[in-house]
């Protein structure tokens, strides 16, 4: 049986998690691969655990002794802690300023053209998941860290392997290990004549401070951290402003954008597991005490409907005013790629619409498959007709 917290129906989260949060804010979890601990589900909770860093820590070899030789500075900034979080992130956030976001949107925007002229030409039906919300954001990434147009396939196919949760566990092993040998090549490459992108600046501006190694983790990270997530919003967000047609058609006029895509982020919360934090001391949370050395699980999605948090948080409404929600995490360790989904998502979402102002499924709702399991929640496929 799944955690409470990545169990899904359909959009929603299960009621169960809204039971916790009302009785038991802070209850005991075990996951199926072997992880204790407890879980959180209320926003001034969460929020105080991913604010304090003191207390809590993102290291894996604290709550695993199996990650104990994991070298520290292994590019995966998720898991670091400060001062080394503090030092790659200072490196990375120039990279992802809205200047630098803003020097990517023509290419996004012929990426979103160019995909839609496709399904266009092909004709109906199409699959919303393979033909626009999986390829756009990976070529995105290609596009941010340099991956040369000839390899841009041999790499896309290794992403779509790695993240394929139908396939087994030595497949998609086999495809971190092909994209990781990919990506150190990339860096070699780059360490000799460093180009214009992520990784060409990193190499330029900090060559000295960041190893290969890291440079490469840090490629792998921005892959896996910036794929699977935009292309699951764009799958399910395109859904669900299909089930309420009066808020796509506010979409559609360019109407509310900024504002819909802050409540499809919130209200789907699709990071149904982000890192799970280690207790550095006891602590207690909502009456509980946690003892040091345990971990705490934050769930965003129950966070983010907290009735403390806001009114009525379970209806889908463009219209509200929200901010602060934590659809990407909080703290020090909130989405370095925040930008750039927002970008992605803000031209993606009305050029669809727009293209065709008749899109819907091309299946019953009940027939689309949501992912019954994965970290980040999302759609297997989405038949569309128009
Ligand atoms: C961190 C969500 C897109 C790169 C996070 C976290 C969340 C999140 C919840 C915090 C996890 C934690 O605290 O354990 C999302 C969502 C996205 C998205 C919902 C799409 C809608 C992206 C993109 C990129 C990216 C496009 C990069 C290309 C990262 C990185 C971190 C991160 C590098 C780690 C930051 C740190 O540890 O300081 N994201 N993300 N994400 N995300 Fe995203």
């Amino acid at each position: 049986m799944l955690p409470v917290h990545i169990q899904r129906n359909k959009f929603d989260p299960v009621p169960e998690l809204a039971r916790l949060r009302l009785e038991q804010p802070i209850s005991p979890v075990s996951t199926p691969w072997g992880l204790t601990g407890w879980l959180a589900t209320r926003y001034d909770d969460v929020r105080e655990v991913l604010s304090d860093t003191a207390r809590f820590s993102n290291a894996p070899g604290r709550r695993n002794p199996r990650f104990a030789d994991l070298p520290a500075r292994n590019g995966f900034l998720l898991t670091y802690d400060p001062p080394d979080h503090t030092t790659l992130r200072r490196m990375l956030t120039p990279e992802f300023t809205v200047r630098r976001m803003n020097r990517l949107r023509p290419r996004i925007e012929a990426l979103v053209t160019d995909h839609l002229d496709a399904m266009a030409r092909s004709g109906p039906p199409a699959d919303l998941v393979s033909d626009f919300a999986l390829p756009i954001p990976s070529l995105v990434i290609c596009e941010l860290l340099g991956v040369p147009y000839a390899d841009r396939e041999q790499f896309q196919r290794l992403t779509g392997t790695r993240l394929d949760m139908s396939l087994t566990p030595d497949d998609r092993a086999q495809a971190t290990i092909e994209a990781r040998e990919y990506m150190a090549g990339l860096v070699a490459r780059q360490r000799a004549d460093p180009g214009d992108d992520m990784i060409g600046m990193l190499i330029r501006e900090h060559g000295d401070e960041i190893d290969d190694f890291e440079l490469t983790g840090v490629a792998d990270l921005l892959l896996i951290a910036g794929h699977e997530t935009t292309s699951n919003m764009l799958g399910l967000g395109t859904l669900l402003l299909l089930r309420h047609p009066e808020q796509a058609a506010e979409v559609r006029t360019g109407e509310n954008v900024a504002e819909a895509i802050e409540e499809l982020l919130r209200y789907l919360s699709i990071v149904h597991m982000i890192v799970p934090r280690t207790a550095r001391e006891d602590v207690v949370l909502s009456g509980q005490r946690i003892a040091a050395g345990e971990v705490v699980i934050c769930s965003l999605a129950a966070a983010n409907r907290d009735p403390a948090f806001g009114e009525d948080l379970d209806s889908f409404d463009i219209r509200r005013k929200i901010s602060a929600h934590m659809a990407f995490g909080h703290g020090i360790h909130h989405c370095l790629g925040a930008p750039l989904a927002r970008m992605e998502m803000t031209i993606a979402f009305p050029a669809l619409l727009r293209r065709f102002p008749d899109l819907r499924l091309a299946v019953p709702f009940e027939d689309v498959p949501f992912r019954s399991y994965t970290f980040v929640f999302g759609l297997e496929s989405m038949p569309v007709t128009w």
